[in-house]
């Protein structure tokens, strides 16, 4: 399966849809709560959000998360029927889309209520409500001292089906330890639970409370509290939790070959600005990828790639659409020439080695989030598995 561009240059993301679905199972089973809500937001953090959803609506997930109306309409543009919440702030026009589409509104805000007051939904089409609390974050959110004012709002408009409340965690990596971020964010949202006891839920639904992201339930296994976990699916992780995380599989993998050779003499640079000088004459080989494509530019000089199972450095500055790379120790020590058309993995497995996305994160200071969701729409998503 190709995501519709027709592949003439070597580049490509795979993406195991085995992994995937061993990541959920992997996730599900951790959490002991009846909600369950991967977020597929970004393109699923670049992942491909309808092929990944058609997956998890496969492995059962009967609710998925996106941040933008727009991610929540080509969801079902694509023909998805099931839950997908859309955590984006709304007004009245917006609300009316997000009704339009069967998506379900997460308020944040009293405006977003009072917006929500105006839309007077039809009996017939009653619109599923989520509520968002700030326990701690300071993004978006009701303040958790407004629960009992919010509760008054949901018992005077019966004609939306109140569903659930989340927060959203900003330090899961504590999860799990005393006195820290999580706990106190966990401790608020049970007494923001407290304010809605008793309160009307469609067909006597218990309410569904969440909150756990990757770092939180890969830390809280056994928790009652709604997971929404994004990274972990993917099968990534943040640099600090990755110590003890479960045994996710990276999902995505960077392809691309060699497509010409250059043989660099002593004293010459490569690349812009010649920021990598030539020490001994050597086999540069060329690969059709570069920042266009979402291989960061602060990867000059630093990253490495893998060519026949070992790493071989990238050098000189990353381009616009090429890399550069150092084939000088692979070619002497295997003794063996390398085409044109070699494979070269720069996220992923290849032989015995392994770069993974978190690898780039900590080269360019970021977090693998960025490096995958930042894998532009440029390159072609290929399925396997
Ligand atoms: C509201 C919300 N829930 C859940 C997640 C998933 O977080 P993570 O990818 O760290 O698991 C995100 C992503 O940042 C989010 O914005």
């Amino acid at each position: 399966v190709n995501s519709g561009l027709i592949r003439l240059r070597p580049t490509f993301a795979q993406i195991s849809l085995a992994n995937l679905r061993h990541n959920i199972e992997i996730l599900r089973a951790l959490s002991a709560a009846p909600f369950f809500c991967p977020m597929v937001k970004a393109n699923a953090y670049g992942h491909g959000d309808i092929e990944v959803t058609r997956v998890l609506r496969d492995c059962g997930v009967t609710h998925v998360g996106v941040a933008l109306i727009e991610e929540g309409i080509r969801l079902r543009q694509s023909g998805d029927r099931q839950g997908i919440l859309v955590f984006a702030p709304f007004d009245l026009a917006r609300a009316k889309v997000l009704v339009e589409h069967d998506l379900t509104l997460v308020a944040s805000d009293f405006a977003q209520l009072e917006a929500l007051s105006e839309l007077a939904p039809k009996p017939s089409r009653r619109p599923l409500l989520h509520l968002k609390f700030n326990t701690g974050m300071n993004r978006r959110g009701f303040r958790f001292t407004d629960a009992k004012k919010v509760r008054e709002w949901i018992d005077q408009n019966p004609a939306f089906d109140f569903e659930g409340i989340a927060t959203h965690l900003f330090q899961g990596e504590d999860a799990g330890r005393p006195h820290q971020e999580t706990e106190r964010q966990l401790t608020r949202l049970a007494e923001i639970a407290g304010a809605f006891d008793g309160v009307k839920l469609p067909a006597n639904r218990p309410l569904r409370i969440h909150a756990l992201n990757s770092a939180g339930l890969s830390n809280l296994p056994g928790h009652t509290v709604g997971a929404r976990p994004g990274i972990a699916v993917y099968g990534a992780a943040s640099r600090s939790a990755i110590e003890g995380r479960p045994d996710l599989k990276p999902v995505m993998s960077l392809k691309t070959a060699i497509v010409e050779f250059q043989r660099a003499q002593t004293g010459e640079g490569v690349s812009y600005g010649a920021t990598w000088k030539v020490q001994r004459d050597s086999l540069l080989g060329i690969l059709p990828i570069g920042y266009a494509d979402g291989y960061n530019r602060l990867l000059s000089n630093r990253s490495s790639v893998l060519v026949q199972g070992r790493r071989a450095p990238v050098v000189g500055r990353v381009c616009m659409d090429y890399v550069m790379i150092d084939l000088t120790d692979i070619v002497s020590e295997k003794k063996q020439s390398l085409s044109v058309a070699e494979e070269v993995v720069l996220i992923g497995s290849q032989g015995d080695e392994t770069i993974l996305a978190e690898e780039l994160a900590d080269l360019v200071g970021t977090v693998s989030y960025e490096i995958l969701t930042g894998i532009s729409s440029r390159v072609p998503r290929e399925y396997i598995g």
